[in-house]
């Protein structure tokens, strides 16, 4: 029987909103006050969702594993980071949507379950998601 599983993890991060590409007045006219020189931050809560074969155990995957991995690849990477400040957004603009795509990227190599999706909480109105749309 296969079932889905989601977990839930929190971290702190700041960033600004600022491309190279553009003019200050470009950058201030499309990210607005996101633009600001100084930064802003987030607690971001993230949401992830594997699924699996039930094991003889009656679980998707352990749990543990699970949180190590989440823990290492995306928790310890950018609790407390200024995002601007990371190799992945060198060229690209630290944007929710963006720092989704990279921890997606990130967690696709975790074996024990098949990452279905995640859901990356920015603040109590905005959300995004990457994944398979359809769940
Ligand atoms: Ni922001």
């Amino acid at each position: 029987m296969k079932a889905y599983l989601n977990r839930r993890y929190r971290f702190s991060a700041s960033h600004r909103l600022h491309s190279e590409q553009m003019s200050d007045a470009e950058n201030r006219a499309t990210y607005g006050k996101c633009n600001n020189p100084h930064g802003h931050g987030h607690n971001y809560a993230l949401e992830v969702t594997v699924s699996g074969q039930l094991s003889v155990h009656g679980m998707v995957c352990d749990l543990g594993e699970l949180d190590r991995f989440v823990n290492s690849e995306v928790v310890s990477r950018y609790d407390h980071a200024n995002l601007n400040t990371l190799p992945e957004f060198a060229e690209d603009v630290p944007t929710s949507e963006n720092l989704c795509i990279a921890i997606y990227g990130r967690l696709q190599s975790f074996t024990p379950a098949k990452l279905e999706k995640i859901r990356l909480e920015e603040t109590r109105k905005n959300t995004f998601e990457m994944g398979n749309m359809s769940l």
